[in-house]
C-alpha cells in the first residue's frame, strides 16, 4: 500500500474553476470501515448536482466527489470479519470516489463475482439497486407480473427493464419519448413501449397501456420521469397495483389526488436509495448479491461505459453536463 494518494478536492460549490487533483495521505479505515484502492468509479448526475451545491445534502467543504467505487481491499478496519485485504468489491459510498483509495463502512462493500469486471460494477452502480430496490421492495413485484418503466431508455429505467425480467415479470412495457429508442430497450428485454412524451400524455399514456394489457393495466410501474406522464400512468395501475417514483427527469414534480389510490386500491410510493444504504444494510446486501448473481447466470447487460482518467475527471463531468454520450461515465484512477 502506498503511502499517498490523488484525490479530486472540491473547494468550492458551483465553481469548478478552483478545484483539482491533489496528493494526499492514504486514509486509515476506523472501525467497521474498509479501505478500497479504487480501479473505477462512476461520474454521476448527482455529483455534478452537488458539486453545484444545488443537491439536497452538502458536504463539507473541501471534499471528494463519487459514490460506487469499486476495487480491492487494501485495508481493513477493527470489527471487520466478512473482508479481507486483496477482496475485489464495490463500495457504496457518499462521497469520495474520485480518489485512488476511498474509504467506505463495511457494510456497505459488497463482493464482486469474479466474472463482472471492476469498470461494468462501477457503471451498474446507483441505477441497477436503485431498480431493484424499486422493483423488489417498493413494488413487491411478483413472478407474471406486469411492468412499466418510465423513462426505460436512461441509467435507472434500463436496469428496470433488464431486473423486472431477469426477476420474472411477464409482460414488461418501457416508456421512452421517442420510437426510434424502442430497439435499444428491446435489447434490455421490454415487450413493447409507451410513449411518455407529448401532449394529453394523462389519455394517452393511460389508453396505450390500456390497449397494451387487454384494458387490465399494468400491476407495478417504475416512474424515473414524474411530470405528465405520471399522471397517465397513475391511471393505468391494475387494480391492487404499486407505483414507484424514483425521479423526475421530465421535470415537474406531480401531484397525486388521493381518489386515485382509494378507489383502485393501489399504492403509491417513493424510493430514495441512499436511506437504505443507512438505515437497511441487510438488505441493501440482498439486492447486490441477488444483481450480481443475476449478472452471473448471463440474465443482466452492463451498460456501455466510457472510461477517463482521473487527471481527466472535469472532461467526464463536462460530458455529463451537456448531456453529449448516452454512456455511462468512469473514472479508472
Ligand atoms: N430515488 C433515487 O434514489 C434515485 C437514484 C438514482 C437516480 N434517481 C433519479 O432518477 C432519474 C433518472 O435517472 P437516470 O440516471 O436513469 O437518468 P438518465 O440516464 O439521464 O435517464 C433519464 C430518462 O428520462 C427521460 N427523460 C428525460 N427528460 C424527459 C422529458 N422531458 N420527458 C420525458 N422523459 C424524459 C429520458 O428519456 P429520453 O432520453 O427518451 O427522453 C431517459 O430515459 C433522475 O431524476 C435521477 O435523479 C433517483
Amino acid at each position: 500500500m502506498s503511502a499517498g494518494m490523488r484525490a479530486v478536492r472540491i473547494r468550492e460549490f458551483g465553481n469548478l474553476a478552483t478545484a483539482g487533483v491533489v496528493d494526499g495521505d492514504a486514509p486509515v479505515p476506523g472501525a467497521g470501515e474498509v479501505v478500497i484502492d479504487v480501479e473505477a468509479v462512476p461520474v454521476n448526475f448527482v455529483d455534478l448536482v452537488t458539486m453545484r451545491g444545488a443537491y439536497q445534502f452538502r458536504p463539507a467543504l473541501p471534499y471528494t466527489p463519487g459514490k460506487g467505487p469499486a476495487g480491492y481491499v487494501s485495508a481493513v478496519g477493527p470489527g471487520i470479519e466478512h473482508l479481507k485485504v486483496g477482496d475485489r468489491v464495490l463500495g457504496m459510498a457518499e462521497y469520495g470516489g474520485y480518489a485512488e483509495k476511498c474509504v467506505v463502512r463495511g457494510d456497505q462493500a459488497y463482493l464482486l463475482p469474479e466474472d463482472l469486471g471492476f469498470v461494468d460494477a462501477a457503471a451498474m452502480s446507483l441505477s441497477f439497486d436503485t431498480a431493484w430496490m424499486g422493483l423488489v421492495e417498493r413494488g413487491r413485484l411478483a413472478p407474471g407480473e406486469s411492468v412499466l418503466v418510465l423513462g426505460a431508455s436512461g441509467a435507472v429505467g434500463g436496469a428496470a427493464v433488464q431486473l423486472a425480467k431477469a426477476l420474472g415479470a411477464g409482460t414488461v412495457l418501457a416508456g421512452i419519448s421517442d420510437p426510434s429508442r424502442f430497439q435499444q430497450v428491446a435489447n434490455f428485454g421490454a415487450d413493447d413501449y409507451v410513449l411518455q412524451s407529448g401532449p394529453n400524455l394523462r389519455d394517452t399514456l393511460r389508453d396505450r397501456v390500456m390497449e397494451l394489457t387487454d384494458g387490465r393495466g399494468v400491476d407495478v410501474v417504475i416512474d424515473a420521469i414524474g411530470g405528465d406522464a405520471f399522471d397517465g400512468a397513475v391511471r393505468a395501475v391494475a387494480w391492487r397495483g404499486r407505483l414507484v417514483i424514483v425521479g423526475f427527469a421530465a421535470g415537474r414534480i406531480p401531484t397525486l389526488k388521493m381518489n386515485y389510490p382509494m378507489l383502485k386500491n393501489i399504492e403509491v410510493s417513493g424510493l430514495q436509495i441512499s436511506d437504505y444504504r443507512k438505515r437497511a444494510p441487510e438488505l441493501m446486501r440482498e439486492c447486490f448479491d441477488s444483481i450480481f448473481g443475476l449478472y452471473s447466470k448471463g440474465l443482466l447487460t452492463p451498460p456501455r461505459s466510457e472510461t477517463f482518467a482521473l487527471d481527466d475527471w472535469r472532461r467526464a463531468v463536462e460530458a455529463l453536463a451537456s448531456k453529449s454520450t448516452r454512456a455511462r461515465l468512469v473514472l479508472t484512477p
